[in-house]
């Protein structure tokens, strides 16, 4: 059986996880509202991820909202034997509205409330990594990562992250609280953020690309990586990435799946070492 250790390990404080994680955004309902449309395969999905090696799995309180974080709770907590040393990376800043409806708030209190919220159904002390989901243009930025820095302070938040953010943004945020990792869309057919990776390359920040697999686009059989995958006899999910992988040591890749199949697939994937021709030939085909 394959599992994630293939792709290497990163470590923020006292956790290690390896470098292929697991998304839960596809857990929710349609529109990532409302409950799961099969919760027991939701959670049979998240151990699974477990038993594959995923120890860092990504979250956030809009997804449901709760829904995922409830999910996680009923399928970890009391995070005992397997489920110790897993790491949980989970955001605040969001308000929803419906399917596929996100409004940021980065009102303090409000984010102090999520916080809390997020504390109370992923079952946990204390958040091994927040991210703040959006920055909200509406309010000082220095009041946004200045509460959450409060409860880092208090023992509630372990790592901060940033998400959606350009590199004025984060040298902006350094200067109230250090950032540990960074979450923003990124894969083979939209790099728009390069300069984002390399700046965290540079610094040692965790860059987590959402939209790994392009929401299924790069996975399907018409994808733009087909070719290359049949060479690999690999699919192209896989090889959407392995090519992330190989990108950058600080790339963790968090593809998200309702489907166990696909979920062995894309841990698979972290033992596909791509030739620099075929990284290269992919990397032109943007
Ligand atoms: N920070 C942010 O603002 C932000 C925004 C969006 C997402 N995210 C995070 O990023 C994670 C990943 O994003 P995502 O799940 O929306 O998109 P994604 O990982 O790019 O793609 C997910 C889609 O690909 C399909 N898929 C997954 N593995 C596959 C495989 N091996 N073969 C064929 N199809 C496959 C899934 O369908 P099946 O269920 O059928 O496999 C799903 O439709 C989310 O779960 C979330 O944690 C963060």
């Amino acid at each position: 059986m394959t599992t994630t250790t293939a792709a290497g390990t990163l470590t923020l404080g006292d956790k290690t996880f390896n470098r292929l994680g697991y998304g839960t955004m596809q857990l929710p309902g349609s529109g990532v509202w409302g409950p799961s449309a099969d919760p027991e395969n939701a959670r049979r999905v998240l151990a699974k991820a477990v038993d594959l090696g995923i120890n860092f799995f990504d979250t956030a309180d809009a997804y449901g909202p709760f829904t995922s974080n409830l999910l996680m709770r009923d399928t970890f907590a009391p995070y005992q034997g397997n489920y110790k040393n897993i790491f949980i990376s989970t955001k605040v800043g969001q308000t929803r509205q419906g399917p596929n409806l996100w409004t940021p708030d980065g009102r303090p209190d409000y984010l102090r409330q999520q916080v809390e919220l997020n504390l109370r159904t992923l079952g946990v002390d204390s958040i091994d990594l927040l991210f703040l989901h959006r920055i909200d243009p509406k309010i000082p930025l220095e009041d946004q990562l200045g509460e959450l820095k409060k409860m880092q302070d208090e023992g509630k938040i372990k790592h901060l992250g940033l998400s959606q953010v350009k590199i004025p943004e984060l040298q902006a945020a350094e200067k109230i609280a250090h950032t540990d990792a960074v979450q923003n869309l990124y894969n083979v057919t939209d790099r728009s953020d390069e300069d984002v990776l390399d700046y965290a390359e540079q610094h040692k920040i965790v860059f987590v690309p959402w939209f790994p697999l392009a929401t299924g686009k790069l996975a399907n059989e018409g994808s733009v990586l087909k070719k290359i995958a049949d060479k690999y006899q690999a699919s192209p999910a896989q090889i959407a990435l392995a090519w992330l992988l190989k990108r950058s040591p600080m790339m963790l890749p968090i593809p998200g799946t309702a489907n166990l199949d696909h979920l062995a697939q894309n841990v698979a994937a972290t033992a596909i070492k791509l030739s620099d021709n075929d990284f290269q030939a992919i990397a032109n085909l943007k």
